[in-house]
């Protein structure tokens, strides 16, 4: 049977990605960048520095900026995300998150969470969901960003499972892409995301019942 499920954080358990494009939107606009949502989309399991890199090749500014500068940049961009972040709480889970979590936690399914961002510690704070995971991989720890599978990877070795065992949930592109890297079953949760292993529109739909039935037609 499945072992583990394991959660993105941003535009999984809570829509935090619309707070990450606000804060990178005004980033950009100072060094005279305009980025829009669909650009946004592609950034989303995209760690910081990365994002930052991405951003300024989308302006052709590239060279523009020398090492401290791009940390300032990425700083002022942070600052305005975690300020965003003051009024977050237990009612950002998205719908059906709680439930699940319950759910899972009868099964005696074990719990984890693969996300890239540094704010994930005090967002699942904000959240009061800490109590609800096993293990949380510490993006700090983890050199490469999705889609490599490094993060989901550090999941499944702090929660003690194989890859193979383990389900994968995810919003974003390039965390699908870490999932099926990582040899893991994947659910994508959103529109335009290609070859997840299940495909929801929304985390309503996301339950122990649809988990334990995409393990059974695929892994059973
Ligand atoms: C991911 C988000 O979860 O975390 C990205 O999808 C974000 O948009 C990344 O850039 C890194 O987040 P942070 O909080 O470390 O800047
Ligand atoms: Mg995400």
């Amino acid at each position: 049977t499945v072992k583990a499920v394991i959660f993105d954080l941003d535009g999984v358990i809570t829509d935090t990605a619309h707070l990450h494009f606000d804060a990178w939107r005004a980033t950009a606009a100072e060094v005279g960048i305009t980025i829009d949502e669909a650009f946004n989309d592609g950034l989303k399991g995209i760690s910081r520095m990365e994002s930052l890199q991405r951003i300024l090749r989308h302006g052709g500014k590239e060279q523009a900026f020398n090492v401290d500068e791009c940390r300032a940049l990425a700083q002022r961009k942070n600052a305005r995300y975690v300020q965003s972040l003051a009024s977050l709480n237990e009612d950002a889970l998205l719908p059906g998150i709680r439930d699940l979590l319950a759910e899972l936690r009868l099964a005696k399914v074990k719990i984890g969470l693969a996300s890239v961002s540094l704010n994930a510690p005090r967002i699942m704070q904000a959240l009061g969901i800490v109590p609800a995971f096993d293990f949380c991989a510490d993006a700090a720890r983890v050199a490469r960003s999705k889609p490599d599978p490094a993060i989901f990877l550090a999941a499944c070795q702090g929660l003690g499972v194989r890859p193979e065992a383990a389900i994968g949930i995810e919003d974003a592109q390039a965390g699908v892409d870490a999932i099926n890297a990582a040899g893991m079953l994947s659910v994508g949760i959103g529109h335009a995301l290609h070859n997840a292993d299940l495909h929801l529109a929304t985390t309503t739909e996301l339950t122990w019942h649809c988990l334990s039935g995409l393990w059974a037609r695929t892994r059973g």
